[in-house]
């Protein structure tokens, strides 16, 4: 078999399951074209992508303005690693700081290097600038929080699946009710090792949970009261996903330090970023932090395109909208279910409940038939699926989605 013949899904599957490690659980379904708001599976059936790689695809699939600046800056320069300067790394800092809101940028490439590179800034502060004794930095972070998969950030996960036998555990984490102020002061209030606290402003994968009104803006308050960072991981709520550019936007926050990552190159290419004003980010000397490929001349080049092209097309008003109307329908059909319990959400990041319980196969199998109906999605937890398509689309093909849904649950009443 030549190494690139065209396979089969069942093929393509099985080379999978034999030759790579089996660390996840993917829908039975094998792509190999995207574009804009569809894929399409080797055997040339086209779906609505209603996970957008769980938020990186905002843009569409391979948006031709971002792919068109990665061909381009790939012919032209591709890595030079930090060792010297390239000419496109320095225009997109200046870019995405403006474009923002912040004085520094620090380029990654995942989302978890991100949320790393964050705690390590945080740490350093609290060190230099807040005056804790070494290693006695704590950060705050939430139960049932999604952050990435390292040693350090599994060691704050309460997903036994993620953590059991990775340990020993990294310290200096405490662990706090998510959306839960009295928590939070509980926490901040008698302990001035408190460093940071790190939240997502919507929690994505734990189930597309958004906190109650008002829960960022005070926590925000809290953390300045006590002298601590607010540190929002925007990896998967960011880039326009919510129906603003930020989750935060909603409640008019800047965080102390914002975590992008996914749509910030529009899925073309793993980018990832932290940024942070000067009296936070100068803690950082050279030595301290780095990656051979973040900052990279084709990272840099395509996340400034995919950055114009939210802007361009107006995707954060569009998620908006879009977003209103997805739960207004699915709400008026669970109005009259017995399936669905619940749709909530912001923007485009939502979720339906299956009124069955966490154990069961039911939101599985709903996703099953759901691409058999020509949409992909995929429970995040149990009897929750999350639903997120790329921003790009219209609202005549949102509303064909939630027939699709709304028909394909219909299979399923009980
Ligand atoms: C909020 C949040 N932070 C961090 C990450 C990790 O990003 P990556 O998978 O690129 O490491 C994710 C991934 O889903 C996420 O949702």
């Amino acid at each position: 078999m030549a190494v690139l013949e065209q396979l089969t899904s069942q093929q393509a599957i099985d080379l999978e399951n034999k030759y790579g490690a089996h660390n996840y659980h993917p829908l039975p379904v094998v792509l190999t074209k995207g574009e804009g708001v569809y894929v399409w599976d080797v055997e040339g059936k086209k779906y609505y992508d209603f996970l957008s790689a769980y938020s990186a695809v905002n843009q569409g699939h391979c948006h031709p303005k971002i792919v068109g600046a990665m061909v381009n800056q790939a012919q032209t320069l591709s890595l030079t690693s930090r060792a010297f300067y390239n000419d496109v790394l320095g225009k997109y800092e200046k870019f995405a700081c403006e474009y923002f809101g912040f004085d520094k940028l620090l380029p990654m490439n995942t989302g978890a290097e991100a949320v790393e590179t964050a705690l390590k800034l945080c740490r350093k502060w609290a060190y230099e600038v807040k005056g804790i004794a070494e290693n006695e930095a704590e950060i705050i972070v939430c139960e049932n929080n999604f952050h990435g998969r390292t040693t350090t950030i599994i060691s704050f996960s309460n997903d036994p699946v993620a953590r059991k036998n990775f340990g020993p555990y990294t310290k200096g984490f405490i662990k706090i009710e998510y959306d839960n102020l009295v928590a939070l002061e509980e926490a901040l209030k008698n302990n001035s090792n408190v460093a940071g606290f790190l939240v997502e402003p919507i929690q994505g994968e734990a189930g597309v949970y958004v906190p109650s009104e008002g829960y960022l803006a005070q926590a925000k308050a809290l953390c300045e009261k006590y002298n601590v960072l607010f540190i929002a991981d925007e990896v998967q709520t960011g880039i326009a996903r919510t129906g603003k550019l930020l989750a935060v936007n909603h409640e008019n926050v800047k965080p102390d330090v914002l975590i992008l990552g996914k749509a910030i190159s529009g899925g073309v290419y793993p980018v990832s970023a932290v940024l942070a004003d000067d009296a936070i980010m100068q803690v950082i000397k050279p030595g301290n932090h780095g990656s051979t490929f973040g900052g990279n001349p084709v990272a840099a080049a395509v996340a400034i395109a995919a950055l114009e092209v939210v802007q361009d097309e107006q995707l954060a008003e569009r998620a908006e909208t879009l977003g209103r109307l997805f739960r207004i329908k699915i709400n008026d059909y669970i109005a009259t279910s017995s399936i669905a319990n619940l749709v909530r959400g912001k923007g485009l990041l939502n979720a339906i409940v299956i009124n069955d319980s966490e154990e069961s196969d039911t939101a599985w199998n709903i996703c099953l038939a759901l691409r058999d109906n020509g949409l992909l999605a995929k429970p995040t937890h149990g009897n929750i699926i999350r639903f997120a398509p790329p921003l790009v689309m219209t609202e005549a093909q949102l509303m064909d989605c939630v027939n699709i849904i709304i028909t394909t649950l219909k299979q399923f009443e009980k």
